[in-house]
């Protein structure tokens, strides 16, 4: 097992003090790091204590350590996942042949733009949430937005790593942009849609874990199986980090949709208006909600038929997420996956594609599967608590604006409707302005320790075993 060397300055666990050329060029990027996390990071609370899980080794038992730290001090470094002895391709053309430690150099360009591509995501969440603290339902909650936005960091460092170790003068170049996109920019934005929209609010922060990181959760577990194995073994550690960010979006939601049940028992009513004047999320909004942000990640990833994916998927760059345990044949050379697309008439058509062509649409498929866990649950919740209302993901034909079903009005089931209908129904769809004005309205900071927002239940446990009432951030 590597252990991770915190005397250096860049803590790591990739041996970078007998690498001077990389070791100088990675500090000569760490103070613009530093630089950009001042400035779009969490700057408002640049002085608080907050207590973090920071990393220490890689294995499954105790990888993490958790103690009071500032923020800006947080040390962030560069951890892979031990290599796995003597592993092979496991899918595409090269199937069963040995992972490669370069980058060959015909794949160089693919791989660089599936590894900016990821980067980008990851400096682009923390701005997005750069003022959403000053709202904080409570400190617990306060806290995981921190260890996340500090994760999210970490996570822009790792893909740094590989740009600068393995893709010379131009990775390096990639690296400095990475920090010089920004989300919602104007002039020069993150690379993908959602990352480029504001999250303002609480909700949208929970909606955002849930479904856009989720997103990240599977694009990395499908360059976990990639065959250049540094890819591979930096994103396989990062999933280890990522399944905190799930947790907060998923118990996020669900202490929501517990707290709105309370409500609903005490003022013995389901209807909205009665919800809102005792400060919390009625049902219908919730699900606007869910409407959009699901809607939007879902078309981070790309188009139902794909030569892209294809080639990524032939060339063994990326692969499918757990590829080993869910799939028997891994070069699917000449097997098909059915697509719905639209006909042209005003109707749906299935459509056979290549299996490589769809990969795309397979990863989206299981990204769906994933997604439909949560809700299971909180419908069990609203279930229990003897309601008849159903949280229901729409179709992944709804308002999308990426490949077959781009543009193409469609109610909440995916039914084809027209423009005019699309566009009166829109609102009963997703957040109106009012919707938006009255979560915003219920986004007053809660800094007392123990203490949680009247629109969210507690958790039901601590962090790390601490009590709910511990003083998780220390507002200093
Ligand atoms: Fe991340
Ligand atoms: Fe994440």
């Amino acid at each position: 097992m590597s252990t991770i060397d915190y005397s250096e300055k860049i803590p790591n666990n990739v041996d970078l003090a007998n690498d001077r050329t990389l070791q100088r060029a990675l500090e000569h990027w760490q103070p613009r790091f530093l630089e950009w996390w001042k400035e779009l990071g969490p700057n408002d609370f640049a002085n608080s204590d907050v207590y973090l899980r920071t990393a220490v080794g890689v294995d499954a038992q105790g990888w993490a350590h958790y103690g009071t730290v500032k923020m800006p001090d947080y040390r962030w470094g560069i951890f892979l996942a031990d290599p796995i002895a003597d592993r092979t391709i496991g899918f595409g053309d090269s199937f069963g042949q040995p992972v490669w430690q370069q980058v060959p150099g015909e794949f160089r360009s693919q791989f660089r733009r599936l590894i900016v591509t990821q980067g980008d995501t990851e400096p682009a969440s923390v701005e997005q949430q750069h003022r959403l603290g000053n709202t904080c339902p409570s400190l617990y909650d306060l806290r995981n937005l921190f260890q996340i936005n500090v994760e999210e960091g970490r996570h822009l460092w790792a893909m740094v790593y590989i740009l600068h170790a393995y893709f010379g003068r131009d990775g390096r170049e990639e690296a400095e942009e990475l920090l010089a996109r920004h989300s919602g920019d104007v002039d020069k934005p993150r690379i993908l849609g959602t990352f480029n929209e504001p999250i303002e609010d609480w909700l949208s922060f929970f909606c955002f874990c849930y479904f856009t990181d989720r997103d990240g959760k599977f694009q990395l577990k499908s360059l976990a199986e990639s065959s250049f194995d540094p890819l591979a073994r930096t994103c396989r550690f990062m999933l280890t980090e990522e399944a905190h960010h799930m947790f907060v979006g998923e118990t996020g939601l669900g202490r929501i949709v517990r707290r709105t049940l309370e409500v609903m028992k005490e003022v013995g009513s389901d209807n909205p208006e009665a919800i809102r004047r005792q400060g919390a999320v009625d049902l219908p909004l919730l699900q606007r909600y869910l409407n959009y942000w699901f809607s939007s990640s879902l078309d981070l990833f790309g188009s139902e038929v794909s030569s892209n994916a294809a080639t990524t998927f032939a060339n063994g760059i990326k692969g499918r997420p757990d590829e080993t345990t869910q799939y028997q044949d891994h070069v699917c050379a000449d097997s098909s996956f059915e697509i719905e697309v639209p006909d042209g008439k005003g109707g749906i058509m299935k459509e056979p594609s290549p299996m490589r062509n769809a990969m795309n649409e397979v990863l989206r498929d299981a990204y769906i599967r994933d997604c439909e866990i949560g809700l299971k649950r909180w419908n069990m919740q609203i279930k229990r608590a003897g309601y008849n209302f159903e949280l229901k993901l729409p179709s992944n034909r709804f308002r999308r604006a990426i490949g077959a079903w781009a543009n193409i009005p469609t109610d909440l089931e995916g039914r084809l409707i027209g423009r005019e209908e699309y566009d009166r129904r829109m609102p009963g769809w997703l957040p109106s302005a009012s919707d938006r004005g009255y979560v915003k309205s219920l986004m007053q900071r809660v800094v007392e320790p123990g203490k949680m927002a009247a629109w969210i239940a507690p958790p039901e446990r601590g962090v790390n075993n601490l009590p709910l009432d511990y003083a998780y951030v220390q507002l200093n």
